[in-house]
């Protein structure tokens, strides 16, 4: 019976995802750890490269790195001095997410074929400038809520839900289960490491 095939296999091109990364403008160092620290886990969590942190905060960077060293990959928390020279100079969109922007589910197709871009989000106060050095206005549903919400919904809707994968170099690993809690250490802790 045919199968309809020219006789040659056919691979099919693996589905290429835009590089993406964060920018947190608002920062506000020792005031607001949790929400910063909230934003930059779900980055990572969720497949960004990295996040570019307005105004720079050693700490949290040091404590994200941390996270990393345990828990694989290579995201990083970079500093971003010049917030504005970060949106003009970067090579690709610029999406800053905020309430009065166009429905994500509007853009998304066009985003999706970006090579890389650069999600924004911000504080309690959004210098008004960001909306014009944007490529684009996005809005998670059009009604206020936060700044990791959005950078969630967004993340997954242009990288797919995350998978249970381990990522690369990951010195420890969630055993998935329906009950209870399972870590597994892929390469022993050092005693710092473990606290
Ligand atoms: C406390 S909110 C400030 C709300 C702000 N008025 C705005 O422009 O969205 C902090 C951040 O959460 C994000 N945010 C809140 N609601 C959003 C929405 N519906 N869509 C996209 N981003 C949102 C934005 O990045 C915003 O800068």
């Amino acid at each position: 019976m045919g199968t309809g095939s020219s006789g040659s296999r056919r691979t099919r091109a693996p589905r290429t995802v835009p590089e993406v990364s964060v920018l947190r403008v608002g920062h506000r160092p020792g005031r607001d750890p949790r929400l910063t620290t909230h934003v930059a886990l779900t980055a990572r969590a969720l497949g960004a490269r990295r996040l570019y942190l307005h105004p720079p905060d050693p700490d949290l960077a040091a404590r994200l790195l941390a996270v990393t060293r345990r828990w694989g990959g290579s995201f990083e928390v970079a500093p971003a001095t010049e917030w504005k020279r970060l949106v003009r100079e970067f090579d690709g969109e610029v999406v800053h997410l905020t309430m009065y922007g166009l429905p994500l589910d509007r853009v998304a197709p066009r985003l999706v074929r970006a090579r890389r871009l650069l999600l924004v989000v911000g504080g309690a106060k959004v210098p008004s400038e960001l909306y014009r050095l944007a490529t684009v206005n996005v809005s998670v549903g059009s009604q206020p809520h936060s700044e990791v919400a959005a950078l969630a919904v967004t993340l997954v809707r242009l990288l797919g839900l995350p998978t249970a994968r381990v990522p690369r170099g990951a010195r420890l690993k969630v055993v998935p289960r329906a009950r209870g809690k399972k870590v597994v250490e892929r390469v022993a802790l050092s005693p710092a490491e473990a606290r």
